[in-house]
């Protein structure tokens, strides 16, 4: 159990920063910043300037990420990479992703006065895409940096038909620049995230913090079920084709599986089209996402899906198609720098932490292709995230913060 902590001035400052983060909103009254945007603009420049202020020499990259470093015995050592993200889902918390980004720039700001003892340069990353909420992709920041950047993406459009290309060159950045992103993995030592927990375990079992053992990898699809529109009134049921008849018995088919196969399965977007009161809906499109500690019984969980899907428009004469739009595979953390993060956590008092996988998705899966990775996990209230509910207390961010920094040292002890 993590003993109580004293709620540290760097807890404060961290929380009052994600609050000054949430402010910064494209949405009245709730949180939304995505990829691109000005609100990301500006998001980067707030967290520029506090790397400033830790020390930090700082630069944005060609994938619209933040970025801010610190050498450390002699200039130009590999680095241990500190990070998560600033974009949001719609009408998100103000912790998801931007608790990892501040409590990275407390630890930095901790580490100044003594980095030249550190056998590696320390940098702190603000990842500028980890959701994909504005184009129905995820983590093309992180992927930029891991040398994945997928030229398909360019020409994604968001809801208003404005491509990724078009926003990055709003944004300032030039497509043609972005494979300068990537990073060597030679120039890598590892990479730590801290993130909310997004889920109840923490919370169930008392502690404040836990150590992330692996990362689910996401697929993600925009579903079709097509019928015909017609007459509401007019049309007898034998000669109905029902787009969100049949669509309704997917939506449940997704729950009854997922849990059957001990996986996770959400539908969280639908439509019916054309949407009167009087038609028959001839079309419904749809988002699924699916995730599984294990990527096969991920996989075999999508296809039972689109079994289900399929025989039910045989049934009533509609058809159903299932495209991907994400798919991410799914990521075992280091054992190494795992072992950091124990240690950093015992330092909090808490001596045989709690070891959970994540069933969220985060950047560490990306860099993972470039560098090892480990995750802390701070416990949120309820487990409640992508939602504006999504709450932390300040001493477990306080815990959270003397864990990070103390597995930051621990890292550096078994690389001297
Ligand atoms: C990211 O937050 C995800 O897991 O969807
Ligand atoms: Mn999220
Ligand atoms: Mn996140």
């Amino acid at each position: 159990m993590s003993g109580p902590a004293p709620a540290s001035a760097a807890a404060r400052r961290a929380l009052q920063r994600c609050a000054a983060l949430a402010a910064i909103s494209s949405m009245p009254g709730g949180v939304e910043r995505v990829h691109l945007s000005p609100e990301h603009a500006r998001a980067n420049a707030l967290a520029a300037g506090w790397m400033a202020q830790a020390g930090l020499a700082t630069w944005r990259d060609q994938a619209g990420n933040q970025w801010g470093r610190l050498e450390g015995r002699e200039p130009g050592l590999p680095a241990l990479v500190l990070g998560s993200h600033l974009d949001t889902v719609s009408d998100a918390g103000r912790y998801d992703g931007v608790l990892g980004v501040v409590s990275a720039i407390e630890v930095a700001h901790r580490l100044r006065e003594r980095a030249d003892e550190l056998p590696f340069a320390l940098e702190v990353v603000a990842f500028s895409d980890e959701e994909g909420t504005r184009f129905a992709t995820a983590l093309m920041g992180s992927k930029a940096v891991a040398g994945q950047w997928d030229q398909d993406w360019w020409e994604r459009a968001d809801a208003d038909g404005v491509t990724v290309r078009e926003a990055a060159l709003a944004f300032g950045l030039d497509p043609a620049r972005v494979g300068e992103a990537a990073r060597r993995p030679a120039d890598l030592v590892g990479y730590l995230e801290l993130h909310i927990e997004q889920g109840p375990q923490l919370e169930s079992a008392g502690r404040a913090l836990g150590v992330v053992t692996s990362i689910a990898g996401a697929r993600r699809f925009t579903g079709h079920v097509a019928g015909q529109a017609r007459h509401a009134g007019g049309t007898p049921y034998p000669r109905r084709r029902d787009a969100l008849v049949a669509a309704a018995d997917v939506v449940l088919a997704v729950e009854r599986l997922a849990v059957e196969l001990d996986g996770i399965a959400t539908v969280g977007r639908l439509q019916a089209f054309p949407g009167g009161v009087n038609v028959v809906p001839g079309l419904v499109e749809f988002s699924l996402d699916v995730r599984a500690e294990r990527d096969a019984d991920r996989d075999d969980l999508v296809e039972r899906i689109r079994a289900h899907g399929e025989a039910v428009s045989r049934a009533r004469g509609t058809t159903f198609e299932l495209v991907e739009t994400h798919s991410a595979p799914g990521v075992v953390c280091d054992g190494a720098l795992s072992a950091s993060i124990a240690e950093g956590i015992a330092a909090t008092g808490d001596a045989d932490p709690v070891r959970l996988w994540s069933r969220a998705g985060h950047d560490a899966m990306a860099v993972a292709a470039i560098t090892p990775v480990a995750m802390l996990f701070v416990r949120c209230e309820d487990g409640i995230s992508h939602a504006p509910g999504e709450n932390v207390t300040v001493e477990d961010v306080a815990h959270g913060i003397d864990a990070f920094e103390a597995a930051v040292h621990d890292v550096a002890r078994r690389r001297r």
